[in-house]
């Protein structure tokens, strides 16, 4: 009691784009931002959402996904 869960269904979110790279990852490179690097979720996992928290890891493994980041990199 008082401690939530969350229902995580194990389907995939990408279903063909790019299936035959292990992680689809994208970078964007800015040349005004605060970071030199922020990573933007795709994968709709994240405990940090919308940034990336690495959750696409676990359910890469639990469903045989490829979903990775956004990665915007500061020139
Ligand atoms: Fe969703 Fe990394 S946690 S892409």
């Amino acid at each position: 009691k008082g401690r939530r869960s969350v229902l995580v269904r194990a389907e995939t979110i990408n279903p063909e784009i790019r299936k035959s790279e292990e992680k689809v990852v994208d970078s964007v490179i800015v040349t005004e931002l605060s970071k030199p690097l922020t990573a933007y979720c795709r994968c709709w996992r994240s405990g940090t959402f919308p940034l990336c928290d690495g959750s696409h890891v676990k359910h890469n493994k639990a469903t045989g996904d490829n979903v990775g980041p956004l990665l915007l990199k500061k020139q």
